[in-house]
């Protein structure tokens, strides 16, 4: 019925000293891969750098979805963009100039997407729906994986979804998406699903990428 949504597998928790490896599991069967970016600021964690993200991006068979958690991120985003990533998503709250990172972002040719921790409402950025190509809305705090999906973020996914009407944006949720809390989230109106833990504590991430997808499908 409903079929165009993507599931975007976060290599937060995959085995970082063989990323290639582990993302050549899930790559075939994937709509992009999602990348998560700590700096231990905005976050209480820190992941790659710059420059070792920039390897992975250019490694990567499929997509890089960048999920920038990182303070002052106007200025790195772009070199993101730069880099080759699909998407670079910002987080809102710690964005000086979101507007102006939007559009360049699109101008250098990356999809531009807008991050909400679970405090952040969307009626604060409505008028900044018309800039950008999807909402990512945090299902747990940002800063690790394996954490609870939050179902009370609904409310906010079917509040963005009658915001954003009929303007072609991706509603991706990003923590805690598993085979439980999957059709949840599809229910609720989101698109494009990151799984992380649920996909490579899997014994085979990559048949688990194709079991969230159908079960999203199912709905
Ligand atoms: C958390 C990250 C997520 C994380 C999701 O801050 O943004 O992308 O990797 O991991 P799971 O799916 O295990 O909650
Ligand atoms: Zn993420």
């Amino acid at each position: 019925m409903f079929n165009d949504l993507r599931i975007t597998p976060s290599i937060l928790n995959a085995d970082h000293t063989n990323l290639n490896a582990e993302i050549a599991k899930i790559a075939k069967d994937s709509d992009l891969v999602h990348l998560d970016i700590m700096d231990n600021l905005f976050v209480p964690n820190l992941t790659w750098d710059f420059a070792a993200a920039e390897k992975i991006i250019a490694d990567c068979p499929i997509p890089v979805d960048a999920h920038l958690m990182i303070n002052d991120v106007d200025r790195i985003a772009l070199d993101y963009a730069r880099a080759g990533a699909g998407s670079v998503t910002i987080h809102i709250e710690a964005s000086k100039s979101p507007m102006q990172t939007f559009r360049s972002l699109r101008k250098i040719g990356a999809r531009a997407g807008m991050a909400l921790k679970p405090g952040t409402e969307i009626e604060l950025y409505s008028d900044l729906l018309n800039e950008i190509d999807m909402l990512l809305i945090m299902t747990v705090e940002p800063g690790f994986g394996g954490q609870k999906f939050m179902t009370d973020m609904m409310n906010k996914v079917r509040r963005s979804k009658a915001l954003i009407g009929d303007r072609p944006i991706w509603i991706q949720v990003d923590g805690g998406v598993s085979m439980e809390t999957i059709a949840i989230a599809r229910e609720a109106g989101a698109d494009t699903f990151v799984a992380g833990s649920a996909v490579f504590n899997s014994p085979d991430p990559g048949e688990m990428v194709k079991m969230l997808r159908h079960r999203a499908s199912d709905l």
